[in-house]
């Protein structure tokens, strides 16, 4: 465990102010001289070719500079590499259309009215097929896999405890496609100065972008830079490459001009990643005193034609109760769609609802408390690998939370919980998300006043990472937060990896940590060896930075500044790199060539390391209408430490909202004739508002593991959602005896 005193203490963020005033440039507000605008032209239909094009209108709108299509641009970029491997749709290298919303062409003005105008006057000639939207569509190919092909497990034989089960549970789910939504847009700006390109744009991960955009563009990644400083919101859908970027660097080479590109909302819908649509089908079979027997859990998931992208939550569900015999296997189904990528704990939000569900419904069958069910089958042991967990807390989140929540008041029969006119109904359910971990690099740079720089290529995707890094510094270097500067979010800096899959405050932490202690290091051994300080001969390892001195263990001290003046003539300044365990040694060249490398919480030999929470929520459902509301919920979560609890609560309240969403209000519509999403902005594209959200409280279950890693976190940027769509469900069907297995859950499944 960190032994400072800024690790753990709520601190505000260190961008704020420059975020509410403006100042802080998010990538299309950086300043580039006389660009040009660039508009999408997108496809009208799903599935076909284009026979040609009619530009001649959009040729004659005043200002138009140029029309990118396949016929003109088309060999200049290979396909961006999906971060999941595999193949992606196409968009201008061929005149094949493998999607609604698929770039077709790029219209480049003087002005962005222009270039909308002239796009919207680019007649298309098409030739449709017919379009397969999503499951149970003609046309629609199901890959089903065999159990073990991909990342299943098969542990026992499930197939016979299952039929020999006494209790049992046999039931099938659907999760919806669902978009991101980020409030920034999916812009890029492109400018080109002596063959080098410079690249402004959103991005979860700034290397990664580099480096699949040489490979797209066939140059060499030192000629790209990218710059990401801050980021309207991400989610995962700006964590790996999309189509646009290397046309609108083609474009901009093509002009000899910067050239800055805004979608619409609705073609953000259409150019990136979303959530696709799940299916289940989970069973469950037990004893009648609720031990677990036998869990088997088969998923499908929507892809887009060419792509393998997949999220495998069984990965997750898998392991997180005690069960000696488990099967489980994942299915795709290709069709004429996008492709789908990461969302918010992508593989566990989906399919923990089934599994959590499941174990509510086997609760009730069993006459059992459902808090009691999982304590009967809460394990030490991952069942799936028989691999220990470096640390599990679940049953104190249950605890604590059910104490916080008031659980013991629940009666446990359904529907009888009545308060007028409403059915009141209280559910809970398990979170889990895997404890990540990404290499990463810092520069950490000691002034002669007793400043501190630290830089290093993170990513503040609104989670408070600047923060982060300037506390994990502070708090090394013995300086306040304010005597810190934080440069992150640039190619030009130390590579660190992406900001996702909950791994950054831990790898970006330890890289800067390890920076720090090599300023103490250098400071200390400067001390030790000089004549006349206080610290002269003592043993430099027994030198600590703290209050702006350099201490040595009985009590003598030096100020910061007077030590920087032995070890260094002007700045001290440290590069560090830290390779997690987990991760191979060429962890770290990997990052900086823009490939992912992460040390997955289940993927180590020696312990499976993930967070887990309890969820607990209360719904209130009208007897006449069905509407529904949550007026409370509860999330307790172990994850380890806590650098930042303020930001932390805000990751935690944030996941159980957006679990709200989730679970009543959010799904992408699909028009099934067209494969065509409907309501495809903010208007009709259901989120929680305020009035939706009303008391949400977050424990944070205090949780040390010095075995996941040295500074012991465990991320927090997912778990708090995972819950919520089962703990939802649940107090529904506390409420009304109804059980709907399908999000979102809609007053109609209530009639
Ligand atoms: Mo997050 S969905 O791991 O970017």
């Amino acid at each position: 465990m960190p032994d400072g005193k800024l690790f753990g203490q709520p601190a505000i963020r260190i961008d704020g102010r420059a975020k509410v005033t403006g100042r802080a440039r998010y990538p299309s507000d950086e300043v580039v001289a006389n660009p040009a605008w660039a508009f999408l032209v997108t496809s009208a239909i799903a599935r076909g070719r284009i026979r040609g094009f009619d530009l001649q209108e959009a040729r004659a709108v005043p200002g138009l500079l140029d029309i990118l299509t396949h016929d003109n641009v088309g060999g200049e970029a290979e396909k961006p590499q999906p971060m999941s491997g595999g193949s992606t749709t196409p968009t201008l290298e061929s005149d094949q259309i493998c999607h609604d919303g698929q770039i077709i062409g790029i219209v480049v003005a003087e002005s962005f009215e222009a270039a909308r105008e002239a796009a919207h006057k680019v007649r298309v000639d098409y030739e449709v097929q017919q379009a397969s939207a999503s499951f149970d569509s003609p046309g629609a190919e199901e890959e089903v896999r065999e159990a073990g092909e991909h990342k299943d497990y098969q542990v026992g034989d499930a197939e016979a405890a299952f039929a020999a089960a006494e209790v049992t549970i046999d039931a099938r789910y659907g999760t919806p496609t669902q978009h991101h939504n980020a409030i920034e847009l999916f812009t890029t700006t492109c400018e080109w100065r002596d063959g080098k390109l410079t690249v402004y744009e959103p991005s979860q991960f700034v290397y990664g972008l580099r480096g699949s955009l040489a490979k797209q563009l066939r140059m060499e990644p030192g000629d790209i830079h990218v710059v990401s400083r801050f980021v309207g919101g991400a989610f995962g859908s700006k964590g790996g490459i999309t189509a646009r970027t290397a046309w609108i660097a083609i474009a901009a080479r093509r002009l000899n001009r910067p050239v800055k590109l805004v979608p619409t909302r609705d073609q953000g819908f259409t150019i990136a990643t979303y959530r696709a649509e799940t299916r289940h089908h989970i069973q469950l079979g037990a004893t009648p005193d609720g031990k677990l027997t036998s869990f088997r859990h088969e998923g499908w998931e929507v892809t887009s034609r060419p792509s393998q992208y997949n999220v495998s939550g069984t990965e997750t569900t898998a392991r997180i109760y005690a069960c000696p015999n488990i099967l489980t296997k994942v299915n795709l189904v290709h069709a004429d769609r996008n492709t789908p990528g990461f969302m918010r704990a992508p593989p566990d939000t989906p399919y923990m609802f089934p599994l959590e569900s499941a174990m509510d419904e086997l609760a009730a069958a069993l006459n059992m408390d459902p808090i009691e069910l999982r304590r009967i089958n809460d394990t030490q042991t991952d069942p799936a690998t028989g691999k220990p967990y470096s640390s599990r807390c679940l049953m104190r989140c249950y605890d604590e939370g059910a104490a916080r929540f008031g659980w013991q008041r629940r009666d446990a029969r359904p529907g009888t919980m009545r308060d007028g006119e409403w059915l009141v109904g209280w559910g809970c359910a398990t979170a889990a998300y895997p404890a990540n971990i990404g290499p990463a690099a810092a520069r950490v740079t000691l002034s002669p006043e007793g400043r501190a720089r630290v830089q290093i290529a993170a990513h503040d995707i609104g989670t408070g990472a600047y923060t982060v890094v300037a506390i994990t510094a502070a708090d090394r270097l013995g300086l306040e937060l304010g005597q810190v500067v934080v440069e992150m979010g640039d190619t030009d800096l130390p590579a660190a990896g992406l900001a996702a899959g909950s791994s950054h405050t831990a790898g970006i932490s330890h890289a800067v940590a390890k920076a720090c202690e090599g300023i103490r290091a250098r400071l200390a051994e400067a001390a030790v060896l000089s004549n006349d300080g206080p610290m002269a001969g003592l043993d430099p390892a027994s030198l600590v930075l703290s209050a702006g001195m350099l201490r040595g263990p009985a009590g003598q001290s030096e100020e910061i500044q007077k030590a920087l003046g032995r070890a260094a003539s002007g700045v001290l300044e440290v590069y560090a790199e830290n390779l997690p365990k987990g991760v191979p040694p060429d962890a770290m060249g990997k990052i900086y060539q823009g490939q992912m490398a992460m040390s997955r919480g289940h993927g180590r030999e020696d312990a499976i390391t993930y967070a887990f929470g309890a969820q607990f929520v209360e719904v209130r459902v009208h007897a006449r209408t069905r509407e529904v509301r949550v007026p409370r919920a509860v999330g307790a979560f172990a994850s380890g430490t806590i650098v930042n609890p303020l930001t932390a609560h805000s990751q935690y309240m944030g996941g159980m909202i957006w679990g709200i969403g989730a679970a009543l209000h959010e799904a992408t519509e699909i028009d099934p004739r067209e494969a065509r999403y409907v309501n495809d902005n903010i208007a009709e594209y259901l989120i929680p508002v305020n009035s939706d959200v009303r008391s949400i409280e977050v424990i944070m279950v205090p949780e040390e593991d010095s075995q996941v890693n040295p500074l012991g976190i465990k991320g927090i940027g997912e778990v708090g959602i995972v819950g919520m769509n089962a703990a939802i469900a649940n107090a529904v069907w506390h409420a009304t005896g109804r059980r709907v297995r399908e999000l979102p859950i809609r007053m109609e499944h209530l009639l």
